[in-house]
């Protein structure tokens, strides 16, 4: 960045886009709130997640956990289990325990400063400036991919995203544009970056910064923001014994390490005495951020009462069926398995 870009040059954009945002601020149920709790669980869970998708899911959270002090005093699995299908597990597992956090360093009471909200467990920066901003009229930025987006088309920067100074780099771009009100000035950032600057056919003509836009003048939209790198995926093989007798089905909890923290899953090896029980496998591909995963899922029907009882005293596995699995969550994989076993105990 030119060291001459000065702030009385460019404040005008951001008081034009809140300008837009005050007329066209879309109707979110934590628009009306300024509850910290609130906005917090909001931004975890709409950090990965659009909007139309994670909407029932944050309304349920909320209703079940209003505050702080029912979250921390909720067993964790009923924390996962609310967070089914949002994905992403450990923010599930981090929020809870901050709450205990809050609880216990802070008296129950959310903290209002960035730096202090900073300390939460799970909370980054981009989480700690939305939070203060928004509730406590902080000063941050909440810089994240629509920060980048936006700022690298406005000043048509090529100033690669996926370079490590990013988030430095255009937080000092936001700064040159951030008016007084930073709270309306992230939220009307995130609304403009999710419906107006998409990352794809984003809708210039109906822009409100459009005549400030260089990238747009330049005719070179496409060329904004640029990104070199691209974090390359490995490849992972996994084998699951899905072991099953009339209905029941075998469990267990994973750790806290690696993927799918704490998630349930199938057991991973079976003993010598189960493998003449293995009627069909099945191959399964999944995709998480960094992982290209392989699964081989093979169907352990046991017909050995004496098998099943030997395998079931060697190993602290869980035993469930379809019905009571619902509590618990899986994996994305796993979930579509246990759906495709009829209650019949038959593969549909
Ligand atoms: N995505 C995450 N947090 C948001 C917010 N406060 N407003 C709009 N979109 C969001």
């Amino acid at each position: 960045m030119e060291k001459n870009k000065k702030k009385s040059d460019f404040l005008h954009i951001g008081n034009k886009l809140l300008k837009w945002y005050d007329k066209n601020a879309r109707d979110l149920p934590f628009r009306n709130t300024k509850d910290p709790y609130k906005i917090w669980i909001c931004e975890i869970v709409f950090q990965q997640t659009r909007i139309a998708q994670g909407l029932n899911h944050y309304n349920n959270f909320i209703k079940r956990f209003p505050d702080v002090q029912t979250l921390a005093s909720a067993e964790e699995d009923e924390v996962l289990l609310y967070w089914k299908g949002l994905g992403y597990y450990s923010r599930a597992i981090n929020i809870h325990k901050a709450s205990q956090q809050i609880i216990n360093d802070y008296n129950g009471i959310f903290p209002s400063e960035y730096e202090e909200i900073l300390k939460l467990k799970g909370v980054g920066k981009y989480t700690a400036a939305a939070v203060s901003s928004i509730c406590f009229n902080g000063k941050m930025p909440a810089v994240d991919g629509n920060f980048y987006r936006v700022l690298s088309r406005i000043f048509a920067d090529d100033f690669d995203v996926s370079n490590s100074r990013a988030f430095n780099y255009f937080s000092q771009l936001a700064h040159l544009i951030m008016p007084e009100n930073v709270g309306d000035f992230n939220q009307a950032m995130m609304d403009l970056g999710s419906e107006i600057c998409k990352p794809r056919n984003p809708l210039c003509g109906e822009c409100p910064l459009n005549i400030d836009c260089l990238a747009f003048s330049l005719n070179k939209i496409s060329e904004f923001p640029v990104k070199t790198k691209k974090v390359k995926a490995t490849d992972l093989e996994l084998k699951y014994y899905f072991v099953h007798r009339n209905g029941e089905f075998l469990i267990r909890q994973r750790k806290d390490d690696f993927i799918w923290k704490k998630l349930f899953e199938f057991p991973l090896e079976i003993s010598d005495e189960l493998i003449p029980f293995i009627k069909s496998v099945k191959n399964v591909h999944h995709k998480l951020t960094h992982k290209n995963l392989s699964i081989e899922i093979f169907n352990v029907e046991v017909y050995s009462e004496e098998a099943w009882k030997a395998f079931i005293d060697e190993n602290d596995y869980i035993i469930t069926n379809v019905e009571n699995s619902h509590e618990k969550s899986f994996p994305k994989p796993l979930e579509n398995y246990i759906q495709k076993y009829d209650v019949s105990y038959k593969f549909l």
